[in-house]
């Protein structure tokens, strides 16, 4: 089971020190066995003690060099961070990253022996045009991805459902998530309005392995409620 918190363009470099503080003190106090992973902003990423994995939400694929306003390998290994967030849809569609570079992106930090969750989603024309129509584009996003990559971790978060409060339903879940899962996709968690009301049935979809979650996780006692939610679910 997996539950990765994305704080998007939240947190500043202290706060983010504090939540992660607090969550770590309640991972070990609660004897949480669950994989969480905090995405923070750039400016937040630092080194940390505890149980909690750090991931980026972001990096250009170079090491270093020539890049205004990315990231690179460099900055990352200073804090040993081997996780990465790649596609989400708000980087895709507010700006404007491509299949193509999100594959660079892929093959650069798979290259690196780094932890991807690698995002994809359909818009709410596609779903509306019925589960077909929604494989066909979630399978065009994963064109080229090696999905045998033992550290690849794929999250299903439809775009209509990611912020907006409405999760997509169990049925929508379970059913696209089964056909992923036919599709090779090995680890997969399901984003797009997950809290504490929901995760666990959510979590108890057959084929969830886990969830992203955005608006629910950026308090730490909200978040550190959904940690104990799922571990009453086994997986
Ligand atoms: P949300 O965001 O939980 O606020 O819907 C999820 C995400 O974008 O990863």
């Amino acid at each position: 089971m997996i539950i990765a918190s994305n704080f998007k363009t939240n947190h500043t470099r202290a706060s983010t020190k504090a939540f992660i503080a607090s969550v770590n003190a309640y991972i070990a106090k609660e004897d949480i066995e669950t994989q969480t992973i905090v995405f923070p902003t750039a400016t937040g990423l630092d080194s940390f003690d505890g149980l909690l994995e750090i991931g980026t939400q972001n990096a250009y694929p170079i090491t270093s060099g020539s890049c205004t306003g990315e990231i690179g390998l460099e900055q990352l290994d200073e804090f040993g961070i081997k996780t990465i967030l790649i596609g989400h849809s708000e980087r895709r569609t507010l700006l404007g990253e491509s299949d193509l570079l999100l594959k660079a992106k892929f093959d650069f930090f798979k290259a690196h022996n780094f932890k991807i969750v690698f995002c994809i989603g359909e818009p709410l024309e596609i779903r509306e045009q019925g589960l077909d129509a929604t494989l066909a584009y979630l399978k065009n996003q994963l064109e080229g991805i090696d999905l045998a990559y033992e550290k690849l971790i794929i999250a299903y978060e439809p775009i209509w459902a990611i912020g907006t409060g409405v999760s997509a339903t169990n049925e929508q879940i379970a059913s696209t998530h089964e056909a992923l899962k036919a599709m090779g996709v090995y680890t997969l968690l399901y984003g797009g309005s997950v809290k504490a009301s929901n995760i666990e049935e959510i979590l108890s979809i057959a084929s969830v392995d886990g969830a992203l979650i955005g608006t629910a996780s950026w308090e730490s006692d909200a978040f550190c409620e959904i940690l104990n939610l799922s571990k009453r679910i086994e997986k």
